[in-house]
């Protein structure tokens, strides 16, 4: 994206609404500010609302008080995100646990976000479910996730993502590529899980596609930018509770 496009003030290398803040972008910041300039250029928002939402969500950060509680079923993970977590200020319970059966109580969060994690790793009804049980009314699941393109266009001789579909779309829910060796992973055709969803009382808001950046780079080898900046390899759900 060149920069001329972007809304006066949002640039990319450093946050905009808090210019106090100009260290090094940890991956999931430089993430958000990409997604944000991407609504503002398709004009889905403007830059006065991401202004007001990021007041919100800094109203809400941890270090205002905001109690964030992290889950995954890796201890070895946590161990990592306990040793993070000691060099801030914040503070955050760790759960060693499988999204598929949460031990949080019903209602009790206003966010459940995942990036790359469980929701791409439990079978959808049993992860939304469990989402959407411990969110109130009116809370927001977000998440991360690779789409169906890259495993219906997958080279299993080259092992790289190809320009051609070579697997069906329809009936998609689990891939065991590594044959029991590797990770399991789930994806569904986009119907699915919007119904997946609803049966759980969630609605859409967004589906954000990514678009990889011109002259990307990546230090993952099962993607690949170019083919990135073509087909969506990403996306980002983003529902929210409505009873
Ligand atoms: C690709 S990593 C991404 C994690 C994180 N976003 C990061 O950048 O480090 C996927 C994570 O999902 C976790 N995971 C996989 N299946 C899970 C499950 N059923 N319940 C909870 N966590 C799970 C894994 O242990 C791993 O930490």
């Amino acid at each position: 994206m060149s920069e001329h496009h972007h809304d006066e003030g949002v640039v990319p290398h450093r946050h905009p609404l808090r210019p106090d803040q100009d260290d090094t972008l940890t991956y999931w910041r430089a993430m958000e500010i990409a997604v944000r300039e991407l609504l503002i250029e398709k004009q889905i928002t403007t830059a006065d609302e991401v202004r007001a939402e990021v007041e919100t969500m800094d109203s809400r950060s941890p270090s205002d008080g905001a109690r964030v509680v992290a889950l995954d079923q890796s201890r070895g993970q946590l161990l990592h995100a306990r040793a993070l977590l000691d060099t801030t200020e914040v503070d955050a319970p760790l759960v060693c646990a499988s999204a598929e059966s949460v031990p949080l109580a019903t209602g009790s969060f206003d966010l459940v976000m995942c990036d790359h994690g469980a929701m791409s790793f439990c079978d959808p009804d049993r992860s939304v479910a469990e989402a959407a049980r411990v969110l109130r009314a009116g809370g927001r699941l977000v998440f991360s996730h690779t789409t169906p393109w890259p495993y219906l266009a997958w080279n299993f001789e080259k092992e790289r993502v190809g320009r051609r579909l070579r697997r069906s779309y329809f009936g998609i829910r689990r891939f065991d590529d590594g044959a029991g060796q590797g990770t399991v992973d789930f994806q569904l055709p986009y119907g699915e899980w919007i119904r997946c969803f609803r049966r759980h009382g969630l609605a859409v808001d967004d589906l954000v596609e990514l678009q990889a950046p011109e002259h990307a780079t990546t230090t993952y080898d099962d993607f690949d930018p170019r083919w990135a900046r073509r087909w969506p390899a990403e996306q980002i759900w983003v529902t929210r509770k409505e009873w």
